[in-house]
């Protein structure tokens, strides 16, 4: 559910890094957020929740336990109705392999899919990282993103209350006339 859009409605939004044929890295998003939100809603969510009718898995407790402790947070929809979405519309994610990381391929592919969106002429690009994960931060600092939001993204189904926040980091890429940011 989480990947289907970026690998079947737009994968030339995504660039991996392949090293001897093994994809070691990757960048997957999309230009469009809007557009992703309501693919989600109307194509890609429908047939997952029948999928998980038909097996039987959306009842399982695990399942239960989950959208009981998220739904609420999830349905306000978070960042994705609020400014990030009018000036940063495209979205990424990026992943490294462990034992690969530090040779700027994660640099090199949020490079890519940059130029990818200041080609297409899109305003900005916004990424979510989890408030715990400070190589992250310092990651989209040094590539010249900057923080939007902080928000509540996930509670542990564990009973305990916590919740996760994420933070929202932003890049302005184009204005949307042609002119483009570096
Ligand atoms: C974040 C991640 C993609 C970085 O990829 P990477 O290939 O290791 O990063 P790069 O080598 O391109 O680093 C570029 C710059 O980011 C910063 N950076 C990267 N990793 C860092 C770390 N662990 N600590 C501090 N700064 C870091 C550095 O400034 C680095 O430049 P420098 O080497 O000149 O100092 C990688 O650590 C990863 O896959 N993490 C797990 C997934 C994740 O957190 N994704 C982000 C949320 S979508």
């Amino acid at each position: 559910m989480l990947t289907n859009y970026y690998t079947e409605h737009e994968p030339q939004s995504t660039f991996v890094a392949d090293q001897g044929g093994d994809v070691v890295g990757y960048v997957t998003g999309c230009l469009d957020t809007k557009r992703f939100l309501s693919t989600m809603k109307w194509r890609i969510v429908p047939v997952v929740l029948v999928k998980a009718l038909l097996r039987g898995t959306l009842w399982h407790p695990q399942t239960v336990r989950l959208l009981r402790a998220n739904l609420g947070l999830w349905l306000k929809g978070g960042h994705r109705t609020g400014p990030a979405l009018d000036d940063y519309p495209a979205h990424l994610h990026v992943n490294v392999r462990q034992g690969f990381r530090g040779q700027r391929l994660g640099q090199r592919l949020v490079e890519a899919f940059c130029k990818r969106v200041r080609a297409a002429d899109v305003r900005g690009v916004h990424a979510g990282v989890s408030a715990e994960n400070t190589p992250a931060h310092h990651f989209f600092e040094q590539l010249g993103f900057a923080e939007l939001q902080r928000e509540a993204r996930f509670r542990k189904p564990d009973g305990s209350d916590d919740i996760l926040y994420t933070i929202i980091y932003g890049k302005r890429l184009a204005d949307g006339s042609g002119e483009h940011f570096t």
